[in-house]
C-alpha cells in the first residue's frame, strides 16, 4: 500500500518537478543497494538515469578487509585536487546543459563517497553549477557528514537542498516512504530572477516567477508597463481579476497553496490565500509570507492590484544626496518610518521586511 502511495506520490511531485526543469539521476553501486534506490526513485518519472561505471571491471573491492576499497579513498583523502587520485570510471558523455535537476545517488566508502562516484563528479562537477542537486547516500550504518561534505567540494557551485537522504541496513525496509518524503524536501523549481511587486493601495509585496512560458511572457508585457486590474474573492480561497490581455498557459492539475500565483484561463490572475484543486497554470509564489498575513494584505472585497517588476521599480529614481533621511515605499512615495509595507526604501537601500 505504502509503495502505491509512494508511486502515485512520486509521479504527481516528480511530473511537476519535470515541468519544471529536467532531471538527472546519477549512480554508483557495487553490491546494488543504491541500485534498488534509483528504481524506486524512478519508476514514475521521466528522469534520465546515468549509471556511474569503473573502468576496470571485476575488481572486488571489499577483498582483505576491504583493502581495495580503503586504498582507492585514502589516495582522494591524500591528494583531492589531482586527477590522478581519482579511479578511471568509463566515460558518460552528458550533454548537462539539458538539465536544470541532477540526483546524486552514491555508497558511502569509509565514511567517504565511494571512490568512482568522486571521480565522476571530480570530472563533470564543474558542469553542475547552478543546478539543483540532490545526494542520496547508502551505507551500512556510518552517517554521511563526509559524503555531503565530498559532494560539495566536487560541485562547489551546486544548488543543494537541505536535506540529503540517508538510507542504511536499519531504514532500508523503509525506503519507498523515506524517498517519498524526501522528494517533497526539494527545490527542484525554478525561478526566474525577475521578481513580481503586487501593489494593493500603499501596500507591495514581493513574489517569485516560475521559470515557464506563461510568466516570462507576463514579464515580457509588464517591460512595456504595469497591469492595474479588478480584483474580487471567489470560493473563499482566492482573489481573482482578469489582467486584460491573454498569456500562454501550462496548465496541469495543481492543489494550491496560500501565496500561489495562478494563471486561469490564460487572463486571469487568481491570488491563492487558500487550498483548491484545478487545472490551470502556476505562475509563481508570493515570497515569505504567512496566511493570515496574505488576507490582511488582500483585504474583504473588491480591489485594484497592480503588478509590476521589481527593477522597474522607482527606487532607482531617488537620489541619493536626498535620500539619506528619507523613507519611501517601493512606488517611490514618501512613506512612514518605521513603514507598515513589506518593502520600503531608507537612504537610498531597498528593505524587504520579514
Ligand atoms: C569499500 C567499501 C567500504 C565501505 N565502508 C563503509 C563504512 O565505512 N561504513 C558503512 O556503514 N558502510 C560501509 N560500506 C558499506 C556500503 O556503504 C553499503 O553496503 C552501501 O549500501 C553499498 O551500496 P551499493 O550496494 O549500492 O554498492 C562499505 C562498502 C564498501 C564496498
Amino acid at each position: 500500500m505504502k509503495k502505491i502511495l509512494f508511486s502515485l506520490f512520486s509521479f504527481l511531485i516528480l511530473n511537476m518537478l519535470t515541468a519544471q526543469g529536467k532531471t538527472l539521476v546519477t549512480y554508483y553501486s557495487y553490491t546494488g543497494n543504491v541500485k534498488s534506490i534509483v528504481d524506486e526513485l524512478i519508476k514514475a518519472q521521466n528522469a534520465d538515469v546515468v549509471e556511474i561505471q569503473p573502468a576496470e571491471e571485476g575488481l572486488k573491492y571489499e577483498a582483505d578487509n576491504y583493502a581495495i576499497g580503503s586504498a582507492l579513498i585514502s589516495a582522494i583523502r591524500n591528494n583531492p585536487d589531482v586527477a590522478e587520485s581519482y579511479p578511471s570510471i568509463k566515460p558518460t558523455n552528458i550533454d548537462f546543459d539539458k538539465y536544470d535537476n541532477i540526483i546524486i545517488a552514491t555508497p558511502l566508502w569509509w565514511s567517504n563517497m565511494a571512490a568512482p562516484m568522486q571521480s565522476f563528479l571530480f570530472e563533470n562537477g564543474k558542469y553542475m553549477e547552478g543546478k539543483n542537486i540532490g545526494l542520496i547516500v547508502s551505507s551500512s550504518s556510518s552517517g554521511i557528514q563526509s559524503v555531503i561534505a565530498d559532494a560539495k567540494r566536487l560541485v562547489p557551485e551546486g544548488k543543494f537542498s537541505n536535506e540529503s537522504l540517508w538510507i542504511n541496513d536499519k531504514n532500508r525496509s523503509n525506503m519507498a516512504s523515506l524517498l517519498g518524503d524526501w522528494i517533497t524536501t526539494l527545490n527542484f523549481t525554478n525561478y526566474m530572477a525577475e521578481k513580481l511587486l503586487i501593489t494593493i493601495g500603499n501596500k507591495t509585496l514581493t513574489a517569485s516567477l516560475l521559470d515557464n512560458s506563461s510568466s516570462q511572457a507576463i514579464v515580457a508585457s509588464l517591460k512595456k508597463s504595469p497591469i492595474s486590474y479588478e480584483a474580487h474573492d471567489y470560493g473563499n480561497f482566492e482573489k481573482v481579476g482578469s489582467l486584460g490581455e491573454t498569456f500562454p498557459t501550462n496548465d496541469e492539475q495543481i492543489t494550491t497553496e496560500p501565496g500561489d500565483l495562478i494563471l486561469y484561463q490564460g487572463e486571469n490572475l487568481c491570488i491563492y490565500y487558500d487550498v483548491n484543486s484545478w487545472n490551470f497554470t502556476r505562475i509563481g509564489k508570493i515570497d515569505n509570507i504567512t496566511q493570515s498575513e496574505l488576507k490582511d494584505f488582500l483585504g474583504n472585497g473588491n480591489c485594484t492590484i497592480t503588478i509590476s517588476l521589481s527593477s522597474d521599480s522607482k527606487i532607482n529614481d531617488i537620489p541619493s544626496s536626498k535620500s539619506t533621511d528619507l523613507t519611501y515605499d517601493i512606488l517611490g512615495r514618501k512613506a512612514r518610518y518605521p513603514s507598515d509595507d513589506k518593502i520600503y526604501v531608507i537612504g537610498g537601500k531597498k528593505l524587504i521586511k520579514h
